[in-house]
């Protein structure tokens, strides 16, 4: 491994890289430890009686002109304010949450607070500050410029985080970069499913564990499935109770019916995001609402079409293989005929990109089965690498599959700087490299305005 990590070095000294066409499964093997939780000490509540706790922000309209505000306070109702103002100015403002509050089995949550602010200036960073005068907690963040083509953005995309010292180090490389904006987060958050009864505890330390970048900077939330928490054995019979109770996004303003399946705007992109977790079959409100949603993405004003999904469609990992498989035979040809950009997918726990593929020809008399090289289909990134206690995924299929650009057991976070219209650049960061170290990079070339082969622009760092 020392001799691995020596070579990585030099790689980047020298700036000797490999240039990848064929698919490429990393020979960086890295050594297979049981993943282990931090202590649920590790993480305790701010000091102060009533502190506001487990702070996150995501985006709270269409178009980036709002934020919701959420936090917990663990034993009283009150103070339900958020105060905020512009950090170049001094009128402040106040916004009162609705409160809410579950009980999962024997476990009783705190007051969940969530406070929607709108009509913030574009571009702009604001103070917001929680709790009364014996335990003020402050933070603040950017809004995004004004949705446009050619607007800059930088989004952080990690998933299956969990609470392991190896998420620790995935939080801590994408907090320790300063590129990132706001994080696309591709579901299964706290992993508390994994405890007996589902301890919600591991909600509310999960919640602790992740502020120091969710009360910074939007989270863009999806639902995996260690969110459904359905659990008939101790009578819990409502998915993903705690997850919706804790973690509101802005689903009514794009005419969802479901805080599961939404869309947002955010500078020059486009967002919708899917649950692989929830109906999707014809007729469903799903998939009712997708058919409606795509035509109203306007390339002009939004150029980059992303997609966040849990399950992955193109996954050769023997884990999950083929889980994705049902969802993709629903939507794959809508996502070709519309020139998604990207999809992003966790829930294996590994790293995979693919080429430009597309597999729409199938109908059950044809026998066409095959993935075809595709220019208006998405790149699909698997990034379930987040580092959880299951542990990573380590078994690929062999041979590599032709679809298969680039995959690695590692884990890790990716970075995606959009530049303008047309180029997007991305990097995969495996945790056990230094945090400027990109393991898989390449550009991205945008579906309607640039719809050029990119493969030739990628580089491993082996
Ligand atoms: C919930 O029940 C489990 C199993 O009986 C027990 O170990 C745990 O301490 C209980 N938790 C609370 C908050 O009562
Ligand atoms: C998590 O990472 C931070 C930053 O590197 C470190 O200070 C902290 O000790 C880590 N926590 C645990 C429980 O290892
Ligand atoms: C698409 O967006 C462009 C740029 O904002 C605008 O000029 C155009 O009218 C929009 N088209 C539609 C159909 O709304
Ligand atoms: C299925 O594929 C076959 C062979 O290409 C074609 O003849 C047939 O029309 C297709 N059926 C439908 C319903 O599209
Ligand atoms: C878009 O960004 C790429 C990469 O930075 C650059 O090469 C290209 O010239 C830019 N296009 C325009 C129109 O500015
Ligand atoms: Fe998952």
């Amino acid at each position: 491994m020392a001799a691995m990590r020596f070579t990585a070095t030099l790689c980047v000294l020298l700036h000797i890289v490999v240039i990848c066409n064929a698919g490429v499964t990393s020979s960086y093997v890295r050594k297979s430890e049981p993943s282990i939780d931090m202590p649920v000490g590790s993480f305790p509540p701010p000091t102060g009686n009533n502190a506001p706790e487990q702070v996150h922000i995501t985006q709270g309209d269409h178009v980036g002109r709002g934020v919701i505000i959420s936090w917990v306070t663990p034993l009283l109702k009150h103070p339900n304010v958020v105060t905020y103002w512009e950090a170049e100015g001094k009128h402040k403002r106040r916004a009162h949450s609705t409160i809410t509050s579950y009980r999962y089995y024997n476990y009783s949550s705190g007051y969940i607070h969530h406070a929607t602010i709108r009509n913030l200036k574009y571009d702009t960073r604001y103070f917001y500050e929680l709790g009364t005068h014996h335990v003020t907690r402050r933070f603040s963040f950017t809004t995004p410029p004004k949705v446009g083509p050619d607007v800059p953005y930088t989004f952080g995309v990690m998933g299956d985080l969990g609470q392991t010292y190896d998420s620790n180090q995935t939080l801590e490389h994408y907090v320790s970069n300063p590129k990132g904006q706001a994080v696309l987060f591709v579901g299964d958050l706290s992993y508390a499913d994994n405890y007996p009864f589902h301890d919600n505890v591991k909600w509310d330390t999960w919640g602790r564990f992740v502020e120091k970048s969710t009360a910074n900077q939007p989270w863009i939330w999806t639902a995996g499935n260690h969110e459904l928490d359905f659990a008939p054995e101790i009578e819990e019979y409502e998915p993903f109770k705690p997850y919706l109770h804790r973690y509101h996004v802005p689903y009514k303003a794009s005419q969802s019916t479901s805080p599961l399946w939404y869309s947002i705007k955010r500078a020059s992109t486009y967002i919708i995001v899917l649950s692989s977790y929830s109906a999707y079959g014809k007729y469903t409100p799903q998939y009712e609402w997708l058919s409606q949603e795509f035509p109203k993405v306007n390339r002009s004003e939004t150029p980059w079409l992303i997609v966040l999904l849990h399950s992955p469609w193109y996954n050769s990992n023997n884990y999950h293989f083929m889980e994705g498989e049902s969802m993709r035979v629903m939507f794959e040809s809508w996502f070709v005929e519309n020139k998604v950009d990207l999809v992003f997918s966790g829930h294996v726990h590994s790293y995979e990109r693919s080429d430009r593929v597309s597999n729409v020809k199938y109908n059950i008399t044809d026998g066409l089965s095959a993935p075809v090289k595709d220019p208006s289909a998405p790149v699909y990134i698997t990034i379930g690498d987040g580092g959880n206690i299951e542990g990573l995924a380590n078994s690929f299929t062999q041979p590599q599959p032709s679809y298969s650009a680039y995959r690695e057991a590692s884990f890790g976070h990716a970075i995606l700087e959009i530049k303008n219209r047309t180029h997007a650049y991305y990097t995969w960061h495996r945790n056990q490299d230094s945090e400027p170290v990109a393991a898989d990079s390449t550009w991205f070339y945008n579906r309607f305005w640039y719809p050029m082969d990119e493969t030739s622009s990628s580089t491993n760092m082996v």
